[in-house]
């Protein structure tokens, strides 16, 4: 688990402010979640026997014996918070939400045990136009953030009957060719066999390659759902490719799953993944509704704005007063304090622990700055400042200080 530094967190806040613009321009409400929830909530909704419950949890006892897990993920307690809050009685929802998850997972880079997800959940939308929406607007948010090579696929993991009677005809499969299971392919074949799919062995692939599929093996509605999902795409020009073998490592979804991966980050290529998972919420006690949603993982995406350098860069402050001598102190601040009101987007940093013109200037220069505003006993008696351009050609100058916001406002409508 690592902190997010200072030098990153401009990048970072960019980032969040482009997420939620451009989910509440587009009616999704923030809802904030727990950071923690009764183990139990992650075992009955994501699956015992999925990576993140068998081995990832952090899991722990309160002094009265009750267990308690750090949040892997948000959308068990977004639906458990929307049923506990009434939020899903004959209405529509479109949530989002924003925050760090925990994984116990061997760190790598592009893989923290603490992660930040922008998680998006939908309910009451039974039809295929709420996948869409979603993958639009994950589309939209690639573009607006300037970023390539980002692709998706995309399957469907039918209803849960249909799934349940293609995981036999899979495990029929998979036991005629037992011998070339790797080990936890093995341990998988009772316990999860769809999760065998999913696997990277390369030993393995030939085989999964000739498994059944689940497409062939879906009703007319699902495969007609797909269908119609798949046209949309087509219609809106969103590429993707339709992976047979994507089947995602929690349980907890039907029909629509998806990725959206990329090449530019090595091993850890999702950057955003979601689907349908209608029957949650009734698992978790509420009255059947349908659920859609996805989660991007914001660490790679970083990853991905920097190794494309599409970054935003830091701002860097405008001003930087330098204050000289005692008398200076007072009548500098109040001078910033006038600034401040008058010119709203002025980035403005006033020296404070004092020091001589060369140290301060010094700062001045380091922070970033454009200009300095010096202000000594001299300025403060004649009602000036001095100017010194930090960046640019230009002899430093004195101007009244009532000509300051005039000057500064001049080089903001500039700099806009
Ligand atoms: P997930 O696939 O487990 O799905 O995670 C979604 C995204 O979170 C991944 O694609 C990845 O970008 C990021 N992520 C996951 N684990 C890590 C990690 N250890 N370090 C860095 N990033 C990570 C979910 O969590 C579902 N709740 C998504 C969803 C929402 N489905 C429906 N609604």
């Amino acid at each position: 688990m690592h902190p997010i530094l200072p030098d990153r967190t401009f990048a970072w806040q960019a980032l969040e402010d482009t997420l939620r613009s451009l989910l509440q321009h587009s009616g999704y409400a923030e809802i904030r979640l727990a950071f923690l929830e009764h183990t139990e909530l992650f075992k009955r909704s994501i699956g015992e026997v999925t990576d993140i419950v068998e081995k990832e949890m952090y899991t722990f006892k309160t002094a009265s014996g009750t267990s308690l897990t750090l949040r892997p993920e948000g959308t068990a307690g977004c639906v458990r918070a929307a049923i506990d809050q009434g939020l899903l009685y004959n209405q529509q929802q479109r949530l989002w939400y924003l925050g760090p998850m925990f994984r116990h997972e061997k760190p790598q880079a592009g893989r923290y045990r603490q992660f930040y997800q922008v998680g998006v959940e939908a309910f009451g939308f039974p039809g295929v136009d709420i996948e869409l929406e979603h993958l639009l607007l994950v589309s939209r948010l690639w573009s607006r953030l300037g970023l390539e090579n980002i692709r998706l696929e995309i399957n469907t993991l039918g209803s849960a009957e249909e799934r349940a009677a293609y995981r036999q005809v899979l495990v029929d499969y998979l036991r005629q060719h037992e011998s070339e299971l790797d080990e936890d392919s093995r341990r998988r074949l009772d316990s999860n066999p769809m999760r065998i799919l999913d696997s990277k062995n390369p030993a393995m692939q030939e085989l999964l390659a000739q498994a059944p599929k689940l497409m062939d093996h879906l009703g007319g509605e699902s495969a007609g759902r797909f269908e119609r999902l798949l046209q949309l795409l087509q219609e809106m020009e969103i590429p993707c490719s339709v992976n047979p073998r994507l089947v995602r490592g929690l349980d907890y979804y039907c029909h629509t799953v998806y990725e959206w991966v990329t090449d530019d980050l090595g091993a850890q290529s999702a950057v955003c993944a979601g689907g349908r998972f209608d029957g949650l919420i009734e698992q978790l006690g509420g009255r059947p509704n349908s659920a859609t949603g996805f989660a991007i993982g914001i660490d790679r995406l970083m990853l991905l704005l920097e190794k494309q350098q599409r970054l935003a860069p830091r701002p860097l402050p405008d001003v930087y007063m330098v204050l000289l001598g005692e008398r200076a102190e007072a009548a500098g601040f109040a001078l910033a304090e006038r600034l401040r009101d008058q010119l709203p987007g002025l980035n403005l940093v006033v020296n404070c622990g004092g020091g001589s013109m060369k140290s301060q200037i010094k700062r001045a220069d380091k922070s970033g700055a454009a200009l300095a505003v010096l202000l000594g006993g001299d300025e403060v008696e004649s009602g000036e400042v001095s100017i010194k351009y930090l960046r640019e050609e230009g002899k430093q100058i004195k101007i009244a200080q009532a000509e300051l916001p005039g000057l500064l406002r001049d080089r903001l409508d500039t700099k806009t």
